[in-house]
C-alpha cells in the first residue's frame, strides 16, 4: 500500500483559476449549456482546459459521470468525440438539444405552430407516479397533463426537444416543489407563491413562459449550429447506465477521461430529477432501479485501502458514516477504473473533485484517488487547486462554500501501460 507521498513527484496542489485561465469562455451558461438545469454541473472552463491541455482534434474523451453532458458539448465545440455515461435518464433528453447535430429545416414560425398544437391537445398524460398530484394544484395539473400529452405526440425532432425542455422547466416552476433549490421538496414559500399565483391569470403566464423559454432555447440552438458548422464529431450517450459495469462495444482505445464524480454526501441526482423523469414517461419501477445504483447508496462490496483513507476511517466514530465512506470510494473508484482502463497508453484522466468533511474530518478525495491509482497502471501528473467562488449544489441556491469546501481539485493521472 502507498505511504503518504512515496517520493517521486511532488503532490502539492498548484493553484489555478479555471475562470481566469480560459478567458474565451466568459459565461458559464453560454450557448446551450444551461437549457436544462442540473445540480453540481461542471463549469465549462474546467472541461475546456482539460480538452485543450490533454487532447487533440478528433480524439475520444469519456465521461463516466456525465450528468447534463458538459463534457459532450465542450468536446463537440472543440472537434473531439465523446462518450457520455450516466445513471440518470435525463441525459438522453438533454443531449439531442444541447448538442444538436440535425440538418432539419426549422424556423421560429414552425416552432410556434408546434407549441400551438401542444396547447390545443385534448388528451391527458398522467405520469405513472402514485404521488404526482401531491406536487400540483388540480387546475395546474390538468393543463400540464394535456400539454405533456401533446408533447409526447410530437415527432422526434428539434421542435419537440425544445418544447420538451421548456415544459420540464415549467412543470417544476408551476409545482409545489421548491424550484429555487435542486432538492425535491414542498416548501411553505412555494405553497404561498402558488396559491397567490392562482389568484392571478396563471394560465396566461404559463403559456407565455412556454413560448419565452422555447424561443430562448431556439436561439441558443441556432447559435450553436452557427459556431459548430462543419463539425462532424460523434457524441455517444449512454443514459440509464451504471458506469461501473459499462462495456464499450467497439473495443476502441480512448484518449482521455474528464469527469466530476458525485459528491460524497450530496448524492441525490435521481431524486432531484424525479418529477422531470415522470413527465418524461419513466415509471416508478425504472426510477427505483436507477436510484438503487446511485453512489453511495449501494453497499460497499470491497473496502478500498489507501494510506489517507485508512487514517480517515480510523478517526470517524460514526459507523453509518464509515459505511457511506466505504461505499463512496468502492463505487466511485469502480466507475473511474472501468473507464480509465479504456484509455490508451499515456492517455490522461482528469478528475474534478472536492474535499468534503465527514464527521468534521476533511476527506482529501484527490489524494486518496492518487494513492489508489498509482498502485495500479497510472502515474500522478499534477493536481490543481481551484478556489471556490460559487457553485450550485443541493443545499442552497448559490452555495459559496459547499460541504465546507474552500477549493475544488483537478487531479490529472496518466495511463502508464
Ligand atoms: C457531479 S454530477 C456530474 C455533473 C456533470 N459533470 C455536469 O456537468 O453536468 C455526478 C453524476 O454522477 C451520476 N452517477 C451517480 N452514480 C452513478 C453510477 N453508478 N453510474 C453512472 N453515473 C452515476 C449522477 O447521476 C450525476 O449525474
Amino acid at each position: 500500500m502507498n505511504t503518504p507521498d512515496k517520493g517521486k513527484k511532488d503532490l502539492t496542489p498548484v493553484e489555478i483559476s479555471f475562470r481566469d485561465i480560459v478567458p474565451e469562455i466568459r459565461d458559464t451558461t453560454y450557448l446551450t449549456h444551461s437549457i436544462y438545469y442540473y445540480p453540481a454541473k461542471f463549469i465549462p472552463q474546467v472541461v475546456r482546459f482539460c480538452i485543450k491541455e490533454f487532447t487533440k482534434e478528433n480524439d475520444w474523451i469519456i465521461d463516466p459521470f456525465a450528468g447534463s453532458g458538459t463534457v459532450g458539448l465542450e468536446a463537440f465545440l472543440t472537434k473531439r468525440n465523446a462518450i457520455l455515461l450516466d445513471l440518470n435518464y435525463l441525459l438522453r433528453h438533454i443531449i439531442p438539444i444541447k448538442i444538436y447535430q440535425g440538418t432539419q429545416e426549422h424556423s421560429k414560425n414552425g416552432l410556434a405552430k408546434k407549441i400551438q398544437e401542444v396547447q390545443e391537445e385534448e388528451d391527458n398524460f398522467v405520469p405513472k407516479y402514485i404521488n404526482v398530484r401531491y406536487w400540483y394544484p388540480d387546475e395546474i395539473f390538468e393543463v400540464l397533463s394535456r400539454y405533456w400529452a401533446g408533447v409526447h405526440k410530437l415527432d422526434e425532432d428539434i421542435y419537440k426537444w425544445i418544447i420538451q425542455a421548456s415544459l420540464v422547466k415549467i412543470s417544476k416552476q408551476f409545482s409545489l416543489a421548491e424550484h429555487r433549490t435542486p432538492k425535491l421538496f414542498r416548501s411553505k414559500f412555494k405553497k404561498r407563491y402558488i396559491s397567490e399565483l392562482m389568484q392571478t391569470d396563471w394560465k396566461r403566464q404559463l403559456d407565455s413562459k412556454l413560448f419565452q423559454n422555447s424561443y430562448k432555447f431556439y436561439d441558443s440552438v441556432r447559435h450553436l449550429q452557427h459556431v459548430t458548422k462543419g463539425h462532424d464529431n460523434e457524441v455517444r450517450c449512454y443514459a440509464g447506465t451504471d458506469s461501473s459495469t459499462f462495456k464499450l462495444e467497439s473495443g476502441r482505445e480512448l484518449d482521455a477521461l474528464t469527469t466530476s464524480p458525485p459528491y460524497l454526501q450530496a448524492q441525490e441526482y435521481i431524486r432531484t430529477s424525479k418529477l422531470d423523469l415522470f413527465w418524461l414517461e419513466y415509471t416508478e419501477k425504472q426510477i427505483r432501479e436507477i436510484s438503487k445504483l446511485e453512489i453511495p447508496y449501494r453497499k460497499a462490496e470491497r473496502i478500498i485501502e489507501t494510506y489517507t483513507l485508512n487514517k480517515i476511517r480510523e478517526k470517524i466514530e460514526n459507523d453509518k458514516l464509515v459505511r457511506i465512506l466505504n461505499s463512496y470510494f468502492d463505487h466511485t473508484i469502480a466507475s473511474l477504473e472501468n473507464s480509465m482502463n479504456l484509455l490508451k497508453k499515456d492517455g490522461k484522466a482528469c478528475i474534478f473533485v472536492g474535499n468534503p468533511k465527514v464527521d468534521g474530518i476533511e476527506v482529501e478525495t484527490w489524494r486518496i484517488l492518487t494513492e489508489y491509482f498509482t498502485e495500479k497502471r497510472f502515474g500522478f501528473e499534477i493536481v490543481f487547486d481551484d478556489k471556490i467562488k460559487t457553485r450550485q449544489l443541493f443545499g442552497a441556491r448559490k452555495n459559496k462554500n459547499p460541504d465546507g469546501m474552500k477549493s475544488e481539485y483537478l487531479l490529472v493521472l496518466t495511463k502508464n501501460t
